[in-house]
């Protein structure tokens, strides 16, 4: 698909062409707005209003129009291009030594977007920001800064991503499919369980070409050594990469824990993202100071929860339950109804009961029984799903692995 790119930014056109996108550049004017209560809506209506008005524009109709706005966000202030020097300078002042947030919206024909990423400012002296205006020109860049070329004279460190700070974040255009050669990605699990991350990655993405391996003449994982998940996870892994998958998605806590550390090792070039129980949002929400976990008993068994505990949890306690008779009945797609109500029940009463106000469905068989779980907590706590947020991981690492592959060999 040709498009057009509505904005005349040299960085926009820069990682487009980095990305082998095939595009034309039409800027075209649109009068902005500045919403410091709200800085994603700012970016976002600026996206769609940049784009209707160069789709408008003679010429463009009915082409892809892609355009985007930048703003950069500090305590409760929008940052956008300073107009003149003295500006930029102040801007630089006021940001010296804070973390912002850089908000990009995107649009394409009509559908926007926004991406948030986050920079750390080195703490700037009077000497060292003119030097910076000097060097730079500073006028057409959100904030006064360019991370591209010229970044670390004042950055000291961001997160999130990196391209959205440069004005164009590659993870919307990965999610319309606008990235040529993206490799199909490929998902497995013991069985079903794994499909609800890969449904969540395809309503992201819905061009995306998936495969999925369901090992259903091995399941279930839960109770096997953890050797055995290894063996079983690699030939899963081979198959999809036989099948040219670029990206592996280990869709499955059991065999995240019990692999997904020796299968980067064996295939260091290949991306994997696994799924683990989501303990750092549940302990974020808890009021009560602890939170459930439900999984299978490999996964709690496994090095890696004790890890995410210690790491993530804070000082929340976490509260355990293996439940590999949920499995079974997630599996045979057993998802409604009193027998299915009752087993659940079982396993969530006593985390209730117990002062859980979070639930974390740490096995993907569970995510299709959310809708019980939910029922049977009836708001005492947060059900915590972690499908959307995997999801929104594997297009983080596809958008990283396509700018790397973009970049020249150095
Ligand atoms: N779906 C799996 C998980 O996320 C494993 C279930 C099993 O096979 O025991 O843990």
């Amino acid at each position: 698909m040709s498009l057009v790119l509505a904005s005349a930014s040299p960085r926009r056109a820069k990682i487009l062409s980095s990305l082998g996108i095939d595009f034309a550049v039409s800027p075209t004017g649109a009068p902005e707005v500045s919403l410091p209560h709200d800085p994603a809506g700012t970016v976002v209506r600026n996206a769609l209003a940049k784009g209707a008005a160069c789709r408008a524009a003679a010429g463009v109709q009915g082409r892809n129009v892609l355009s985007a706005d930048t703003i950069v966000w500090h305590d409760g202030k929008i940052y956008g291009k300073p107009r003149d020097i003295d500006e930029a300078k102040s801007f630089l002042r006021e940001l010296s030594g804070k973390t912002h947030r850089v908000y990009t919206g995107v649009a394409l024909d009509g559908e926007a977007k926004c991406e948030t990423s986050e920079v750390r400012f080195k703490s700037l002296d009077p000497a060292q920001i003119d030097a910076y205006v000097a060097a730079v020109n500073p006028l057409d860049r959100a904030g006064a800064y360019d991370i591209d070329e010229s970044g670390g004279a004042v950055v000291e460190g961001w997160s999130g991503s990196y391209e959205n700070i440069m004005g164009l974040p590659v993870e919307p255009l990965v999610e319309w499919g606008l990235v040529p050669g993206v490799a199909p990605v490929g998902f497995f699990d013991s069985g079903e369980g794994g499909r609800a991350i890969m449904d969540a990655f395809l309503s992201l993405c819905p061009r995306q070409k998936v495969f999925y391996v369901a090992d259903r003449e091995n399941f279930p994982y839960g109770a096997k050594s953890r050797d055995e998940i290894f063996r079983l996870s690699l030939a899963s892994t081979e198959k999809l990469l036989a099948k040219g998958c670029g990206t592996i998605v280990v869709a499955c806590n059991t065999a995240t824990s019990a692999a997904i550390d020796r299968l980067r090792d064996m295939f260091p070039e290949v991306p994997f993202v696994g799924v683990e129980p989501a303990v750092k949002p549940a302990a974020a929400m808890s009021k009560t100071g602890r939170i459930g976990v439900l999984a299978t008993a490999g996964t709690l068994a496994g090095e890696r929860f004790g890890g995410i505990c210690r790491k993530f949890a804070g000082g929340v306690e976490v509260v355990s339950v293996a439940a590999g008779e949920l499995v079974e009945l997630s599996e045979r797609g057993e998802t409604e109804g009193s027998a299915v109500e009752a087993a659940v029940r079982k396993r969530v009463e006593p985390l209730l009961d117990a002062g859980c106000d979070a639930i974390v469905l740490g096995c993907t068989h569970f995510i299709r029984l959310a809708p019980v779980v939910r029922k049977i907590v009836s708001g005492r706590a947060h059900v915590v799903d972690p499908a959307k947020a995997v999801a929104r991981q594997i297009v983080r690492v596809i958008a990283s692995s396509a700018v790397r592959a973009g970049q020249p060999a150095v």
